[in-house]
């Protein structure tokens, strides 16, 4: 199969099932309730979908623990439902990309029930063990939601590593049979005529448990490109990895444009910039705008003609990007337009995560019950044992918390958002009758209208190139509140500008502005070659 590269001019579009859209009343998004939104999105302009899981599961991390690689989870939908909706995307032009979660599986899997009886079983060896003492594990290596990642096993009398919940055993990727299995799998799901796979936690393949490493393991390129070799390479797909161990030198291996590993990876360096050494994202540093500018530069410059960028602020385990890095409050309109502006300038694959293109916001939660995400609730545990209080914990999760991404998707001002007829497994945003997507349809400079005309820009004749292929140049790279960078490309050169704060800003602009093509402001204000920024103003013109 010939191989193009039409994802480095897509743009992306990432569902959470769970909460998209219910079709049948249970109060649980669903596949058919996705079908129903296919023509919304085929409106905003997206060429990909992202799932995130959807395969049959426990549903202990929502889908990231897999017991039926070949199922579907009864909750949202059929297989018959899950081939009909790549067909009705295929129809609007739109492929669906599927999430792939290999580091581990559910213990529900029957290569977990069978592994855990029976040393001598087949599949013993699909996941990691070690021999030890009850009570006595065999290192201090931790799960990321919280505790040790090695938890006892009675019938064998061996620890097996989870690197997430006890829930989610780690795989054994120095078992060739079980790469062989995880490789006829992905094959059997792209034969369907997928799109592509995003790799779930793809730089933990290589763990090394004994000496603590799980990220960037020393196979885990070997087993990459080895996957690539046996499935994504006879296909026309995109791929990409999600990889918070990620460095800007192994990034171009991953991303490496002779096609031996993946299209591409979601990197976190903007993102865990302002998280503080002991407490990670649970206690953040204030957000340092030119260390945000630098990291983006950074990874334009080195990806330029040696990898390719994903560009994205938010997803399902992080908080909404207006209330994270915009103003959720007064200014919340123009600081999404404004961060949308930031990033769909870039070289790279933009992901919008669904409610972003309404400016959707962070939720308040003021109890535990209402708290629906495992990691947030162990994590309400380990700090209390620590001695944090109830409100400063509440505020923690309500800060970073991972159900702020996940609460219902706002279709209309309508009970539960439209989201559901039923009782919604996770409370919706009360903000839902001043923001939806019905209101933002109607409103032409509405956030949602805003996206739109963005993703439409990409696909331009006139602009389309010089995003795609374009240079990079930054200016101002030390001011703290304004980005200025140029796109060009034989030429044409597109200006993005924008101010990533509150304070009214003038500056002197180093070209000069011919058309303005995008704006979140009615008029911009130049005078000669100065321009004034308002509050979160930002703008994207054509320039000499
Ligand atoms: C990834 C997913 C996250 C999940 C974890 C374990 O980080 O994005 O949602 O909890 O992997 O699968």
């Amino acid at each position: 199969m010939k191989q193009t590269k039409w994802w480095k001019n897509a743009v992306v579009y990432q569902i959470y099932p769970r909460s998209f859209q219910d079709s049948d009343g249970d109060g649980i998004g669903d596949i058919p309730g996705i079908i129903s939104r296919l023509d919304y999105l085929k409106e905003l302009g997206i060429d990909v979908i992202w799932l995130s899981p959807v395969y049959q599961s426990p549903q202990d991390d929502n889908g990231y623990d897999i017991s039926d690689y070949y199922a579907i989870h009864p909750e949202y939908g059929t297989m018959e439902d899950m081939d009909r909706l790549i067909r009705e995307a295929e129809k609007r032009g739109i492929k669906i990309v599927m999430d792939l979660v290999v580091n581990h599986s559910s213990d529900e899997h029957t290569w977990f029930t069978e592994a855990k009886k029976d040393r001598s079983s087949k599949y013993h060896d699909y996941y990691i063990w070690r021999q030890g003492e009850k009570g006595k594990v065999p290192n201090d290596l931790q799960s990321s939601f919280s505790g040790s990642a090695w938890e006892w096993n009675e019938e064998t009398e061996e620890y097996y590593l989870h690197l997430f919940s006890r829930k989610q055993p780690d795989l054994n990727w120095e078992n060739p049979g079980m790469r062989q299995d995880i490789y006829r799998m992905m094959n059997w799901w792209l034969e369907k005529g997928l799109g592509g796979f995003r790799l779930d936690v793809v730089d933990l393949l290589g763990k090394v448990p004994d000496e603590k490493i799980r990220e960037n393991g020393p196979r885990l390129h070997e087993y990459i490109r080895e996957m690539s070799r046996e499935t994504f390479q006879k296909y026309d797909i995109v791929t990409v990895g999600e990889t918070w161990g990620a460095n800007v030198d192994n990034a171009k291996l991953y991303s490496n444009p002779d096609g031996s590993e993946l299209s591409m990876i979601f990197q976190f360096e903007h993102i865990v910039a302002s998280h503080s050494k002991e407490y990670g994202k649970w206690k953040e540093a204030e957000k340092d705008f030119v260390t945000i500018k630098k990291i983006f530069t950074n990874w334009q410059k080195e990806l330029h003609g040696t990898g390719w960028n994903s560009l994205f602020w938010d997803n399902h385990d992080l908080p909404r990007a207006v209330s994270a890095f915009g103003n959720d409050g007064a200014y919340r309109e123009e600081s999404a337009k404004m961060l949308a502006t930031f990033l769909h300038g870039f070289q790279g694959t933009p992901y919008v995560y669904e409610g972003e293109e309404l400016g959707m916001t962070n939720v308040h939660m003021e109890d535990l019950s209402q708290v629906r995400d495992i990691e947030a609730r162990n994590k309400y545990k380990e700090l209390k044992k620590e001695g944090w209080s109830h409100e400063e914990i509440m505020a923690s999760i309500n800060h970073i918390g991972r159900d702020n991404a996940r609460t219902p998707m706002q279709w209309d001002d309508t009970e539960n958002a439209g989201f559901t007829t039923g009782t919604p497994w996770i409370g919706v945003n009360p903000n839902y009758g001043e923001i939806n997507a019905r209101a933002e349809l109607a409103d032409e400079t509405s956030v949602f209208h805003y996206y739109k005309n963005l993703i439409s820009l990409r696909k331009s004749q006139e602009w389309g190139e010089v995003l795609m292929e374009g240079d990079y140049t930054p200016w101002l790279e030390e001011d703290e509140d304004i980005f200025l960078y140029i796109r060009s490309l034989h030429g044409k050169k597109l200006l993005v500008l924008g101010n990533f704060h509150d304070k009214e800003r003038k500056i002197a602009l180093p070209v000069k502005i011919k058309t303005v093509l995008l704006k979140n402001y009615a008029e911009i204000q130049l005078q000669g070659d100065e321009i004034s920024l308002r509050p979160y103003e930002a703008l994207m013109a054509e320039v000499v």
